[in-house]
Parts: structure tokens; sequence; C-alpha cells
């Protein structure tokens, strides 16, 4: 028996010297990317990525609401290909996929907002921009993520005029879909952050300064980056979050709404925690599209999961108009019963922020892969082959234990 032998015996396989690269192919789920992410981040960082409202009622029964659902799949379907493309408003996507808006994503990992889109652009998927990014809007623009389906997520502001120019400049430029976030008249209680003292920009606490000691590298990274600010707002200056969510206006009503649709040339699409009547009345007033969402868990504890809204804002609001929905989504079967019951798309914050701060750029690209390559398994154990399919035979492939 020669060397060669021994090898192919043994399929000896070289191991990646790259070690970032080496973690991040060790990640299988979105679960691995969440515990890679806990051991690089500060505690605080992760927990602010992590936590959600008060006694995070709503964070665990969002993820549950999905895992109660059971397949009924059809067999002998000739699944040889699956075909994940489909329609966004009115634009084709590779998947029925969306990144959702996420404030401070910089903190995550300072290559920030636009290596999420650039990711967003590769798996030809929309990418949400915050009103509380650290990128400006402007910015993400020009830069590597530029190419993707960009959109925007307005809150409106007690400050009016601050609110029309930001959709003048959404408009400007090339700002595909308005998305107005309407579930945050007030700021939510996030307890983790409380405990850990939490703040933004973060503020150099005894903790702090413990988790510079037992997280170097994220920050030397962080360190070395230009400061975190929120790039939209006050003026390109920033400011600190307390200073901005005070600027959230409780008094919002339906009227603000119909002024920004009055101003806003493009698709309009309503995000939050949005029950059946209210997204008729959306609809009355010109939306294009409903976004269910409780902001992952981290506004209003105890809401209902938004899945649990698919059906029967579906039912109210009839076949046509887009129902996009998030908020627990961990596992391409999650996007696979969320259209089944009748939502056009899925989408997810926490799993690309996951991946980002997993293996920056590539584990946001990782997040994306693993949900379209677990959706695609899914809907070929299923014996369905492309999105129309899914949606058309959904009430047939579902059955809620
Ligand atoms: C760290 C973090 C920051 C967020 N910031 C915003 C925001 O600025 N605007 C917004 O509309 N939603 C925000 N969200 C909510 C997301 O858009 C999305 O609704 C939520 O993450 C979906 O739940 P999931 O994390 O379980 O996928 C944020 C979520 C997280 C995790």
């Amino acid at each position: 028996m020669n060397i060669d032998d021994v090898r192919g015996l043994l399929q000896l396989k070289v191991p990646d010297l790259d070690g970032a690269r080496r973690r991040l192919a060790a990640c299988v789920t979105i679960g691995d990317l969440r515990r890679l992410a806990r051991r690089r981040l500060p505690r605080s960082v992760f927990d602010y990525v992590d936590g959600g409202a008060d006694e995070e009622i709503a964070l665990r029964g969002n993820v549950a609401a999905f895992r109660k659902w059971r397949f009924r799949p059809s067999v002998l379907a000739d699944v040889a290909s699956a075909d994940l493309r489909t329609s966004v408003l009115g634009r084709e996507a590779g998947a029925p996929l969306g990144f959702a808006p996420t404030g401070y994503t910089r903190m995550v990992d300072p290559i920030g907002e636009p290596a999420v889109a650039a990711a967003a652009a590769r798996a030809g998927i929309p990418y949400v921009l915050s009103t509380m990014a650290t990128t400006s809007l402007e910015e993400l623009a020009r830069g590597p993520g530029g190419g993707a389906d960009r959109w925007f997520q307005l809150y409106i502001w007690k400050d009016r005029a601050l609110t029309r120019e930001m959709i003048a400049r959404a408009a400007e430029s090339g700002y595909r879909v308005l998305e107005v976030a309407v579930d945050t008249p007030v700021s939510g209680y996030r307890t983790r952050d409380v405990r850990n003292g939490f703040t933004v920009p973060p503020s150099v606490t005894f903790g702090a300064l413990l988790d510079i000691g037992s997280r170097p590298r994220y920050w030397r990274r962080m360190l070395g980056a230009p400061a975190l600010r929120f790039a939209n707002v006050g003026g390109g200056s920033g400011g600190s979050i307390a200073s901005i969510t005070d600027q959230f206006d409780p008094s919002v009503t339906w009227s603000d709404l119909s002024q920004v649709r009055a101003v806003w040339p493009g698709k309009l699409v309503l995000k939050g925690p949005i029950g059946p009547a209210d997204a008729v009345r959306a609809m009355d007033l010109g939306v294009d599209g409903i976004h269910l969402s409780n902001h992952g868990g981290r506004q209003l504890d105890r809401t209902v999961p938004p899945i649990d809204l698919v059906a029967p804002v579906r039912a109210a609001i009839g076949a046509s108009p887009t129902i996009l929905v998030d908020s627990g989504i961990r596992h391409g079967a999650d996007i696979a019963t969320a259209l089944a019951l009748g939502a056009d798309a899925a989408f997810t914050g926490r799993a690309y922020l996951w991946g980002l701060a997993a293996g920056g750029h590539a584990g946001v690209v990782k997040a994306a892969d693993l949900l379209t390559t677990q959706l695609r398994r899914t809907m070929q154990l299923l014996g369905v082959t492309s999105i129309p399919q899914l949606r058309r035979e959904g009430p047939d492939l579902l059955d809620a234990s």
C-alpha cells in the first residue's frame, strides 16, 4: 500500500488555515451563526441584537409560532429542480426573502449596512435601510450594496419637515420602496439593554472595560473605524439614541400616512403588528403592501406573532396586495410556512446580524445561503418546485398540530 492509497482510505482533508473562514464553514444552521456571534461580540452588543422587550414573551412566541405548523407533503412529484425566484412588489427576486431594517448595524461590524446590502444584491433580494442606520441613504446608494433592490424604512418624526426631507432624499437616491414603521410610537423597553447599562453610542462603563479584555479583536476593529453615528438624522451629525428616539412622534395618525402617500412616488408599505381591520384601512389609503412585524419582539411584548396574522390579513385584503412577514424566521422552513399561509415573502433581521457578527460580509452571505438552501430542500421534500405552486397549494401542505 503506498501513501496515495492511505490518503484515499483516510480521506484526509487539509484544514482551512483561514480561521475566520473555517469557523464560518462550521456553521450549518442560523443557530450556529448566533452562537458564533455570541462568542465574538461584547455581551452588551450581542444582547442589543438578540434581546426583546420586557419579559421577551413575544420574542419567544415569534419563533414558537412558526414551529407549531406541521407539513403534509405530496410524493412522487418530480422535484428535480426547484425554482425560488419570485416577484416582490413588481421586481424579480432571487428568493422570497428580504433583509429587514436594523438600526446601528455598524456596531455589530464596522463594515455595516453596505456589506449587508451587498450580500442582499448577491442573493437578488431586497434590503431595507433603517432610518436609524449608521450609513446614510446616499452613501449606501453609492457603495458596494448600491445595486441591491434598496428600500427605505421611515419613522415619522415630530419634526415633519425632517420627515419630508428624508422621503425626498430616499426618492432622489433611487430607493424603490418606502416602508413606514408604525410599531414605534414610543421606544420598547429592552430589559437586557437596561440591565447591561447599554447606550448608543456605547459608553465606557466598568463592564465595557472588562469586555475590551475579553473581546480584543472586536474593540480593535471598532476603535480603528470611524465614529458611529445615526447617519440619516440629526443633520448628519448623529446623536445619542435617547435624543433620537425622543423624536419619535407618539401622536402619529392615519392622516400622516395619507400625507406620506401623497408625496412618495414609489411603492409604499406599512410595517408593524397590523391586524385585518387596519390592513384594510391602509389599503384604502393607497398603501401597496403590508409588512407584518412585531419588530422581532422588541416593541410591545405579548403581541400576537406576526405569522399568525398572515392568514387573517390575507382574508381581509384579498389575493393581490403584497403581504410580507418577519419576526422569528430562523430556518428556510419558516419561509415556506409563511408563503403557504399567504405571504409573498419573508424578511429577517437577527439572522443576518448574527451572520455579520460571525463573519462580516461572508457571514451575511452565509445567512442568506442557509435560509435559501433550507427553503429549497423544504420545497423539494414537500413535493413543490416553484414559489407560485407553494403559495397556491399552501393550505393543503400545512396542518396546525
Ligand atoms: C438590532 C435590531 C435593530 C432593529 N432596528 C429596527 C429599525 O431601526 N427599524 C425597524 O423598522 N425595525 C428594526 N428592527 C426590527 C427588524 O426590522 C425586524 O422587524 C425584526 O428583526 C424581525 O425579527 P427577527 O429578528 O426575529 O428576524 C430591528 C431589529 C433588530 C434585531
